[in-house]
């Protein structure tokens, strides 16, 4: 639904849409089910979903098309190279990352995400105030995550807004958090706010 940007091309997220408006980013958004109801009870924000595995993100985009919702786009892409060389600063008001891959083996948690350059790049990107709302569940990553933005100067810790990360009422979570609910696994949740 939207292209990614060129090399070296920082963005102006708003030309994406049809009129401007807060911007929400989900990363990793898979068959789009968080992104879709969000973007339906919240027709004043713009909604972002970044997704690099083709099957998901063409099902993701489908599904928007279907449903016709006119504030939200999908782009196909890896999200660690949007957020650290094209979105220009402070143009997002919450990035939502629900389940990140945890690359368990130790020789691949260099591929992990959540690193602190970053951490980072996250910071400049978020609006004064702006919220970074994750949720994992796999013990080990989320400890990491913990230490990690623990340490960057740039965030503090913050109460976890279901008004923020639950889309309606009626949500009963992402995929991989029914999956994983369903088999009992625990659930864990951090937010965190742009100082
Ligand atoms: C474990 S799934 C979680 C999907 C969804 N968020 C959920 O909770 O059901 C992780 C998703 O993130 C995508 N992903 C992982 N790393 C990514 C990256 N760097 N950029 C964009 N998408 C990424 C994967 O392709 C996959 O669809």
């Amino acid at each position: 639904m939207v292209e990614p940007p060129a090399e070296g091309q920082v963005v102006d997220p708003m030309a994406w849409f049809e009129s401007p408006g807060p911007l929400e980013i989900e990363i990793g958004c898979g068959k789009g089910g968080f992104l879709l109801n969000r973007a339906r009870v919240h027709p004043e924000i713009r909604m972002l979903g970044i997704e690099w595995a083709n099957k998901y993100y063409r099902y993701c985009a489908d599904r928007m098309a279907r449903w016709g919702v006119r504030n939200v786009r999908v782009m196909r892409t890896d999200a660690q190279f949007l957020v650290l060389h094209h979105l220009p600063p402070g143009c997002v008001s919450v990035l939502h990352l629900y389940h990140p891959d945890p690359w368990p083996k130790k020789r691949h948690h260099k591929r992990r995400l959540i690193q602190m350059a970053f951490a980072q790049a996250v910071v400049r990107m978020l609006v004064p105030g702006g919220k970074w709302f994750i949720q994992s569940d796999h013990e080990e990553y989320f400890q990491h995550i913990h230490e990690v933005l623990g340490a960057c100067a740039g965030l503090e810790e913050t109460s976890w807004d279901e008004d923020e990360t639950q889309p309606g009422p009626d949500w009963a979570g992402t995929n991989f958090e029914i999956k994983y609910t369903r088999e009992g696994r625990t659930i864990h949740r951090i937010a965190y706010q742009r100082r």
